[in-house]
């Protein structure tokens, strides 16, 4: 009798790396975060953030602060938390904030994102932000952590427990978890979108089953990925909600695949990238929904247009029966339909399975990429 397992490989539950389990448990990750949130009436309650809602009414400007991964995740829902709320949002990468002046008044409200909530430049930013006087709210999945402790309230996720170094469930997690904040600060302030509030938590409670179709479609990208290994450059573009996905669908690649990838907006393209563009190079898409306003979906097939005449080999992440982008693109991976706003959530899915299974095609150790730690608790 031979054992051809060990104790990690049954904990991985029979898939190959922590970060492939992790991908396919995002529709749980998504929907546990999402549970118990509304009343039976489907108003949106955040008990658990344990601060007067008074004080929450009066916040006139929102620092959403984080590393990584969790920084794109702020990056998203900025587009949500301004739409919904009308409160000015910045995010910002919490080593920069931590040693500037930035302007913080009484009314500010300082939110950390972190999967760990042990992040070492994140926690100072938040103590920073404290002694400033601001109101300090952790996003974490890790329930007792320091960050969560060092804050007035904490939102977490519940992600269970991530492995893998480069960070995806929680990432979605983040996403949904932050559109909750700004669903109920919305719904408190009795702003433009209160009233559409409950819809907006009726399309974030489908995002689970969307998800998991996303995932059940994904043998092409798994092709697509083993083909492009020797890839040396991998470009991404993205517009609205959908450009912190480009840069995080880089980040993936980077982190755990060691090629060289860069995410930009596709707006920014003729102001610098578009030189980059030769023949044969990849250049991953993530198309705006349909409704998304000022035409940007046109704008974006524009780009695509454009960097195809360059010879670049487009792969493009669209919504489903998106015909517009099809005469310009090599591939077309698609999700199912839905708001913009949900859009981020879905498209990024195919962009970790790329880079999930490109790394695992070049032999690497997805789940410890080199140089690199799950939580970086040193400055
Ligand atoms: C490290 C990890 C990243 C993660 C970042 C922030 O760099 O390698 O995957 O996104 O830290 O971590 P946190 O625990 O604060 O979300």
């Amino acid at each position: 009798f031979e054992v051809t397992w060990d104790a990690a490989q049954a904990e991985k539950g029979g898939h190959s790396s922590f970060m492939e389990k992790e991908i396919l448990e995002q529709p749980h990750a998504i929907a546990d975060t999402l549970l118990g949130r509304t009343d039976s009436d489907g108003a949106l309650i955040l008990d658990e953030l344990n601060i007067d809602p008074e004080r929450l009414k009066a916040i006139d400007k929102i620092i959403i602060v984080a590393c990584g991964t969790a920084y794109y995740s702020g990056l998203t829902a900025k587009y949500a938390i301004e739409h919904w709320t009308r409160i000015q949002t910045e995010v910002e990468l919490a080593h920069e904030f931590r040693y500037r002046d930035p302007v913080i008044g009484p009314n500010t409200l300082v939110v950390s994102m972190s999967q760990s909530g042990e992040t070492m430049d994140t926690l100072m930013a938040v103590k920073h932000a404290k002694e400033l006087g601001a109101l300090t709210i952790a996003i974490c999945n890790t329930y007792g952590a320091t960050i969560p402790r060092e804050s007035d309230g904490a939102l977490y996720t519940h992600a269970g427990p991530e492995i893998a170094v480069a960070s995806t469930k929680a990432f979605t997690s983040q996403i949904a978890a932050c559109y909750l904040l700004g669903l109920y600060l919305s719904q408190l302030r009795g702003g433009t979108y209160a009233d559409d509030a409950r819809s907006i938590m009726t399309e974030l409670s489908e995002v689970p089953a969307h998800v998991q179709t996303v995932l059940d479609g994904m043998d092409r990208v798994r092709e697509i990925a083993r083909f492009m290994a020797d890839s040396r450059s991998v470009l991404f573009l993205g517009r609205h909600v959908q450009f912190p996905i480009a840069l995080e669908g880089a980040l993936k690649l980077k982190e755990i695949a060691y090629i060289h990838a860069e995410g930009f907006a596709a707006g920014e393209l003729k102001h610098g990238p578009i030189a980059l563009i030769e023949p044969g190079q990849p250049v991953f898409i993530i198309m705006p929904s349909h409704d998304t306003p000022h035409d940007l979906h046109a704008k974006v097939v524009s780009n695509i247009q454009e960097i195809r005449a360059r010879g670049a080999r487009t792969l493009v992440i669209t919504e489903e029966g998106d015909e517009a982008v099809r005469p310009f693109a090599d591939e077309v991976i698609e999700v199912p339909k839905t708001s913009m706003m949900m859009m981020p959530m879905l498209s990024i899915i195919p962009l970790q399975v790329f880079a999930c299974e490109l790394a695992t095609a070049k032999g690497l150790d997805v789940d410890q990429p080199r140089n690199l730690a799950k939580s970086v608790t040193v400055e």
